[in-house]
């Protein structure tokens, strides 16, 4: 990825003197080593770049046949490496067409080619079975999860090695292509843009591609008999989005709230920069997890959604899905920056200011869970999408915000969102780009906010 993200941004870090100051950061690659929250999880040792995902799904049986090709990159040569999987049955591995051997251990697929791969390399997994409904710490349901007539998968944080052996952690970003085979009558969703819906007889396959780079917890398949809406979104320079909405039968998206998603996506536009995607809309369906997700360029919301959530889903599309984390415990870098939009589109409503809910957030006892542990500070994954990250998170951008002031404050979001588009980043990172933009020192208000177990005092 690091080649990529140099060669999309060689062009804007020429005219923007400001970010050219920052090309030294740019330069070094993503951290590559163990996730902080999930070590077992990942392969720094390959660079993934394409995933080409079959799927044939019977919706009676909840069984799946499929197919995924890997295209990567080694930079050293690999005697042998390693995919994240859990559950199906693998029947066959092949390292550039030639048969591999492998071997299942816990979520790991580890695969030996019959020669080392150095370089591109490409792999191929065969595979089927009932996929998983994987269960997070904190209780939640992801993965393969069953509806009244299909399933969807769903992959925060780690659900998507359920139906796709994959490089499972949010530093090594790819581009998909999805062909999905279903009963004729039955829709397949996925992220991107349609590009082909295919009948012959009793089945239909569904080709989507995303194009732009995506972290695998951001992949996602709707299978089921929904009604799909079809239109086109313009963003504010007039650019015509297209956007794909599905929605469950049983839990139609109301004509307001579909009249929404353009204004979300400008109203993000104003403050971020260009919608980073090729296309946008949203999955309605009945998994009854318990959350939305911003699933890349097309939210999944398990019911009725509200403009709040929409907004939220939306404004992850800039940060957490385009400017993505490299490791889990700097996820405020998504949540945060999602809730903060909330408060600034609440103000936009004539509710309450960004301020005014920093107060009332601010004047709860220090005994609230908010206060701890600190934002970048949990090391259990259950607290991953807790009040901290994203409430605490939040609150760390209207510190930043009332110290470096208005203007400083809305320039900081725009560069950041443009200097990491379609990469990754860190906390430090983000310290960085807003000491260069404010040419102050922030590195204690971080650390207060961020890293400080109980509620920063002064503020
Ligand atoms: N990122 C989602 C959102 O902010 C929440 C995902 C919650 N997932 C979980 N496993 N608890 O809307
Ligand atoms: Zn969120």
């Amino acid at each position: 990825m690091p080649s990529l993200l140099r060669g999309r941004l060689a062009p804007l870090l020429a005219v923007v003197p400001l970010v050219l100051a920052l090309v030294p950061a740019l330069g070094a690659p993503a951290a590559a080593g163990p996730d902080t929250l999930f070590p077992r999880l990942g392969d720094a040792s390959y660079d993934a770049r394409h995933y080409d995902v079959r799927l044939r799904y019977d919706p009676s049986t909840n069984r799946l046949r499929a197919r995924t090709s890997l295209r990567a990159v080694a930079p050293t040569r690999l005697t042998s490496f390693q995919l994240d999987l859990v559950g199906m049955r693998v029947t066959s591995v092949r390292v550039g067409g030639a048969k591999a051997r492998w071997r299942r251990s816990g979520q790991q697929l580890v695969v030996t080619p019959r020669r080392p791969v150095e370089g591109r390399f490409s792999v191929t997994v065969a595979y089927r079975g009932v996929p998983r409904t994987y269960r997070d710490p904190d209780g939640s349901r992801e993965g393969w999860v069953r509806t009244g007539d299909g399933a969807i998968a769903l992959g925060e944080p780690v659900g998507t090695m359920t139906w796709i052996p994959s490089d499972n952690t949010p530093g090594d970003k790819a581009s998909y292509t999805y062909r999905i085979t279903v009963p004729t009558g039955t829709t397949a969703v996925a992220n991107g843009d349609l590009a082909r819906r295919a009948t012959h007889g009793r089945r239909t396959t569904w080709t989507w591609r995303a194009r732009d780079p995506m972290a695998t917890y951001l992949a996602m398949v709707a299978i089921g008999r929904f009604r799909g809406y079809h239109s086109t979104a313009r963003s504010v320079t007039g650019r015509r989005i297209p956007v794909w909405t599905f929605a469950d039968r049983d839990h139609d998206v109301p004509r307001s709230v579909r009249r929404t998603l353009p204004r979300a996506l400008r109203f993000a536009e104003r403050l971020f920069g260009p919608y980073p995607f090729t296309s946008t809309g949203m999955v309605v369906d009945d998994a009854d997890v318990g959350y939305a997700l911003e699933t890349q360029t097309r939210p999944f919301y398990p019911f009725a959604v509200d403009t709040v959530t929409l907004v939220h889903e939306m404004a992850h599309q800039w940060f957490g899905n385009s400017v993505t984390v490299s490791d889990w415990h700097d996820l405020w870098l998504a949540e945060g920056f999602a809730t903060y939009t909330e408060w600034l589109w609440e103000a936009r409503r004539g509710g309450r200011t960004p301020a005014q809910q920093f107060d009332s957030l601010y004047a709860q006892p220090a005994s609230a869970r908010m206060w701890s542990p600190a934002p970048t500070e949990f090391t259990d994954s259950r607290d991953l999408f807790g009040a901290p990250v994203y409430q605490r998170g939040a609150m760390t951008l209207q510190a930043l915000r009332e110290r470096i002031g208005d203007a400083d404050f809305f320039a900081f979001l725009k560069i950041w969102a443009r200097t990491y588009r379609h990469g990754n980043a860190t906390t430090a990172d983000l310290v960085r780009v807003a000491e260069q933009v404010s040419g102050q020192q922030l590195d204690q208000l971080f650390a207060d906010w961020l890293e400080l177990d109980g509620r920063p005092a002064g503020y």
